[in-house]
């Protein structure tokens, strides 16, 4: 069995592209890995937040997850605060970590930039703390969609830098990114990926009602010429959708082509819709029946769970590092 770690930030309503991105691998991995997945408040936390509505958002992504098929008998499923060994670890890793590598992150650079009123150390030493997050559970591969892959990157370095200056501790974990659902864009401009944050007609949320999802749909920017033909460089926009239907509705992107030939961007607009509504539905059903009694039974699991495992690595870390007064 491998072990995977992966983790996603409460920050808002969870999109498809979170969903084909990420949730999708892990439900699969679950199945024969030894999972671990985190919900990263104390990431949520480096941007601005409204901290009356974290705790609801936590319950409810943590239902999200369920409801899209996570089982927490397959997998520890957690919250990253009430793990203070992902505080301590990062701390230690920031004294290997060098300031240089930090500041060309493209997310810090990103959201420096959309923030200017809110650029905080937090931000900047965000990579330390997912990599405190991965390192921590002795873990092997990191599933993930494109835009966080530069953030495993520096975690193998600092896994490696580590290793070296206090000999071998940490496993140097590989990232995991699923072909198609890599980078889902936003509907409204397809240069730009999908995000939880940035724009709310360009994503689908999963639990969007039908009447949101055809809108964002059917208002979906795309070229004028209207044929349904995948071409990333000439037609983002409908070459975003393509993918997002031949990834929830299993086909190829030729097969795809061949159903809409000479039907127009309409036809293929409702379809597309239609789609998503029937396959959402299933896990807006199952999100009605959990109750945040039963949330906080299995948070409480996964963090028992997890911060036995992590204590264990802390034991460890301490002892190489010379900390054991
Ligand atoms: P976050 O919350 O931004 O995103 C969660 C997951 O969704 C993927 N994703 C996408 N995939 C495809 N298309 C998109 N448009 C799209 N938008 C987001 C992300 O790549 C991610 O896999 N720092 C992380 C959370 C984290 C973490 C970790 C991840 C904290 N600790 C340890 C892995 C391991 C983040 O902000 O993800």
């Amino acid at each position: 069995m491998k072990k995977i770690f992966s983790g996603i930030r409460p920050t808002g309503n969870i999109h498809i592209g979170n969903y084909l991105g990420a949730i999708n691998q892990w439900i699969e991995l679950q199945k024969t890995e030894d999972c671990v997945f985190c919900i990263a408040d104390w990431h949520a936390i480096t941007t601005p937040y409204e901290e009356k509505n974290l705790r609801n958002i936590i319950f409810d992504l943590t239902a999200t997850y369920l409801a899209s098929g996570l089982d927490p008998e397959k997998c520890i499923l957690f919250v990253q605060s009430k793990v203070k060994q992902h505080t301590e670890l990062a701390w230690l890793l920031g004294t290997i970590t060098p300031l240089g590598e930090l500041q060309r992150m493209t997310q810090f650079k990103d959201k420096s930039q959309k923030h200017k009123e809110y650029i905080n150390a937090g931000l900047l030493n965000y990579p330390i703390l997912m990599a405190a997050d991965i390192l921590l559970y002795n873990t092997e591969i990191v599933p993930v969609g494109k835009d966080q892959v530069q953030h495993v990157e520096i975690t193998r370095n600092i896994a490696q830098k580590f290793n070296n200056k206090y000999g071998e501790t940490f496993k140097i974990p590989e990232p995991l990114i699923s072909k198609e659902g890599a980078k889902i864009m936003s509907l409204q401009d397809p240069e730009k990926k999908m995000s939880k944050t940035d724009d709310s007609k360009g994503s689908i949320n999963i639990f969007d009602t039908e009447d949101e999802i055809k809108k964002k749909i059917m208002g979906a920017t795309t070229d004028s010429d209207s044929i349904v033909k995948y071409d990333e460089i000439n037609k983002k926009g409908i070459s975003n959708l393509l993918n997002i239907y031949s990834l929830f509705g299993n086909k190829d992107i030729k097969s795809i082509e061949e159903e809409f030939e000479g039907k127009g961007y309409g036809e293929f607009k409702t379809s597309l819709s239609n789609l998503l509504i029937e396959k959402l539905k299933p896990i807006k059903e199952k999100r009605e029946k959990i109750s945040n009694e039963d949330i906080e039974k299995i948070l409480n699991e996964g963090f028992l769970k997890a911060e036995e495992r992590a204590e264990n690595m802390m034991k460890e870390v301490r002892k190489k590092m010379g900390l054991t007064l």
